[in-house]
């Protein structure tokens, strides 16, 4: 029999791959706006995993696989770090002293924390009330200087486009195009990990850039003949907040899903110019309907993301029956569910007894024991 202290050097030895990751904008150096003199802000971000999902390909069946693009692990918890080390970065190198987004949480979480490693002050505009109380508390613990309006993002966002065309702090919302940059190199880790680009790319949209985004670094990949194939886009948002859905803004936009509670994208037009050209299709999903899936991803695959990143799953079973047989399928995983500890303790489906004796007795019965 070996024992565990025997096989330890080995086993250490051959575990510390993603030590020697250097983080998305060295890894993707010549893929990116970036010079020799850039000074590259990185926490490490991207290089994320795809993980297969065997519960919800066995729903769809027919042959077809299907992976989630957990961006839930990145260093913040969202895909906002992908494309908040490139702005960063990029205001770094123009000497700006300050930066201003709005946000319904993630990107400013992330603008917060890249901001401040590089010394620079953050200010963040969110909706008072909307926001998920571990993104807000992520964004006092970086230690940006928060302004909640009696608003909604879409007004917090017109308010920081005006403040940054007059005063001297940059924008890191997804209209920066170096935001969107960085985000293209999730579409070339999925090429480079699956050898091939997925048929479908199932992804949640707000203010639509990351689609915009990952349509980018796939056509960029094929480009350069990486892949062969370009996926079909397929976006999702939550039905009472779906203004690219039913081509018009949505004025008070209402989903769970509060990342995501947009109701004039910015990025509108890029997006649809993505779903056309890869013949793709944009859905609403109901707040019930990304409840399941939000509850099937932890429950059946043990993957937790947030209740906006779920709304790709339920988009991509609203619609089980269009995939292709045999197809490869993508859904892209925003964020990681510890964002919003409120959402999941109100759903769930857990056995939670509470108040118990503290005995084995009682311990024993209660498991039956
Ligand atoms: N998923 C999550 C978890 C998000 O935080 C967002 C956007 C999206 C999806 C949609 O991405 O806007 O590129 O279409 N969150 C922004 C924010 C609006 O302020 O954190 P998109």
């Amino acid at each position: 029999m070996v024992s565990l202290s025997q096989n330890l050097p080995q086993a250490i030895s051959t575990t510390p791959v993603m030590q020697d990751w250097p983080g998305l904008i060295e890894a993707y150096r010549s893929w990116l706006p970036v010079s020799e003199t850039t000074p590259v802000v990185t926490l490490k971000e991207g290089a994320t995993p795809l993980i297969p999902v065997s519960s919800i390909a066995e729903q769809i069946g027919r042959g077809v696989k299907v992976y989630v693009k957990y961006d839930g692990l990145n260093p913040t918890g969202s895909f906002k770090d992908r494309g908040m080390t490139m702005a960063i970065s990029k205001a770094k190198e123009a000497n700006c002293e300050g930066v201003i987004c709005a946000s319904t949480g993630n990107t400013s979480a992330a603008a917060a924390a890249y901001a401040k490693r590089a010394g620079m002050r953050a200010f963040v505009l969110i909706p008072d009330g909307y926001v998920a109380q571990g993104k807000l508390a992520q964004a006092l613990v970086y230690g940006a200087e928060v302004l909640a309006i009696r608003g909604n993002f879409d007004r917090a966002l017109d308010i920081v486009q005006e403040m940054a065309l007059k005063y001297p702090v940059t924008l890191v919302n997804s209209v920066n195009p170096y935001r969107l940059q960085g985000q293209k190199t999730a579409a070339f880790e999925i090429v480079d990990a699956l050898g091939e680009a997925p048929e479908w790319l199932c992804i949640p949209m707000g203010n639509a850039g990351n689609i915009t985004a990952y349509w980018m670094g796939f056509q960029e990949y094929k480009q350069a003949g990486k892949c062969q194939l370009l996926p079909q886009m397929m976006g999702f948002q939550a039905s009472g907040s779906a203004p690219l859905v039913f081509n018009k803004t949505v004025n008070n936009p209402n989903t769970i899903a509060t990342a995501i509670r947009i109701g004039n994208p910015v990025n509108k037009e890029k997006a649809i110019a993505a779903k056309s050209s890869s013949n793709g299709a944009f859905l609403d999903v109901s707040d019930e309907k990304i409840l399941e899936a939000y509850k099937l991803l932890g429950r059946e695959e043990g993957i937790f993301c947030e209740p906006a990143s779920a709304a790709s799953v339920a988009g991509l079973l609203k619609r089980a029956s269009e995939v292709p047989s045999g197809a490869t399928v993508v859904c892209v995983l925003t964020g990681n569910g510890l964002k919003d500890p409120d959402c999941a303790i109100n759903n769930n489906d857990a056995i939670f007894h509470a108040d118990l004796n503290p005995d084995l007795t009682t311990v024993a019965h209660v498991m039956g024991f």
